[in-house]
């Protein structure tokens, strides 16, 4: 199953209605708020914003209650959670179903784009880091949020990988229609870069790293990349 099919499959409703609407108040949403924070620290008057891989808009709601003037664009590969995004949002933003790799707008349009547990399921993550670097204009703010890999894990690290991989392991029991998908999230992870190996391919590719924090021992990681100017 690839992850296109997991998002537009019963998963997607699963993933908004059950896993984030627990996971969110707990620790998930301080992520989100320190990913807002974090990108309006470096972009502090943002016009144009776009949230890739929206989902049904958890970051963007955290993002409009700070800038409510600003455009939001949600581009997401799944109808089902960018109808959602619709319910939440009505006209307060736009919408686009599109690829991380491929985005339909304007090279050097946006001024912050957020990408929150995105990169990490790019089929070709350089290309995703490539359009992000195309569609930013000046001195554009990326910021990212993911489930980096952890190659030296701490105490604190595997303590909470186990409380992670419990609350997904009781997941795949309460659906078991869903365990492929929830599966996949642990392989995904084992897959992905580790902070330092993202980082190097986002200098590589023409972006300053202005800020990274870990949460939870490293289990999570917010980036903020700043679009180097030529
Ligand atoms: C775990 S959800 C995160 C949603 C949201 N950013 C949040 O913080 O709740 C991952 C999202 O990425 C989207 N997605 C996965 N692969 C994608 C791709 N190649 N292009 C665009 N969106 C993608 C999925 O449809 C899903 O909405």
């Amino acid at each position: 199953m690839v992850v296109k099919e997991i998002f537009n499959s019963s998963f997607a409703t699963y993933y908004e209605k059950v896993i984030n609407r627990l996971s969110s108040p707990l620790y998930v949403n301080r992520w989100r708020r320190a990913l807002v924070r974090g990108a309006l620290t470096f972009c502090k008057d943002p016009k144009v914003a776009v949230d890739c891989c929206s989902g049904a808009g958890n970051v963007g709601a955290l993002f409009l209650k700070e800038r409510p003037d600003c455009k939001l664009i949600n581009c997401d590969i799944s109808k089902r959670l960018l109808q959602m995004a619709k319910e939440s949002f009505g006209k307060r933003a736009y919408y686009i179903r599109s690829d991380n790799r491929f985005f339909p707008l304007k090279g050097k349009s946006l001024d912050l784009l957020f990408s929150s547990f995105c990169v990490r399921n790019s089929p070709q993550i350089e290309l995703t880091v490539r359009e992000a670097k195309r569609c930013l204009r000046g001195k554009g703010v990326w910021a990212i949020l993911d489930f980096f890999k952890v190659k030296e894990k701490s105490l604190c690290t595997l303590t909470n990988e186990t409380l992670f991989k419990s609350f997904m392991g009781l997941n795949k029991l309460v659906s078991k229609e869903n365990k492929r998908a929830i599966e996949y999230l642990f392989e995904s992870i084992e897959r992905f870069m580790t902070v330092a190996e993202f980082k190097e391919l986002l200098e590589k590719e023409g972006f300053e790293v202005a800020e990274v924090k870990n949460f939870m021992g490293g289990i999570a990681s917010t980036v903020i990349a700043i679009k180097r100017e030529v």
